[in-house]
């Protein structure tokens, strides 16, 4: 898949890491920034990734900041985005299973590398059940 990544400084180490596997787990990977510590704006970066994905040019979206609560506030206001932030295995399988999340937010200040890494490989293999919940997910288009 093709995947854009992003994070504001509080997110840069994790996504600095989610890059390097996600590349290794055979995805084609585009980084949107940001490139060092240097204090950034997450609408910002969550804008570059949440277009690309809300446009179709990218398939999926992984957004980091320091809680992710910002990047998943923001990416959920592009029209054919849904974000989820996950900070568990449960919660990362069942917004692929049920809600066919297309955006993966999570804060680098809330989880270790460790629960990311799996978070990440979870969220990228898991398919969307469809089924009835294909009906509920329409339903966010008349919200
Ligand atoms: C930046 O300090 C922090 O506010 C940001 O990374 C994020 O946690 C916002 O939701």
């Amino acid at each position: 898949m093709k995947i854009a990544i992003g994070a504001d400084h509080g997110g840069f180490h994790l996504k600095e890491m989610i890059r390097g596997l996600v590349t290794d787990l055979g995805h084609e990977v585009h980084d949107m920034g940001c490139y060092s510590m240097e204090s950034v704006d997450y609408p910002d970066i969550a804008k570059l990734v949440c277009a690309q994905v809300d446009t179709g040019v990218m398939d999926r979206g992984i957004l980091i900041c320091g809680t992710g609560i910002g990047m998943s506030m923001a990416a959920n206001r592009y029209q054919h985005v849904r974000a989820a932030l996950c900070h568990d295995h449960y919660t990362a399988r069942m917004s692929r299973e049920h809600n066919n999340a297309n955006v993966l937010c999570m804060g680098e200040r809330v989880i270790g590398i460790g629960v990311a890494d799996e978070i990440v490989r979870i969220w990228l293999e898991i398919e969307f059940s469809g089924g009835r919940h294909l009906g509920r997910i329409e339903q966010f288009s008349q919200c």
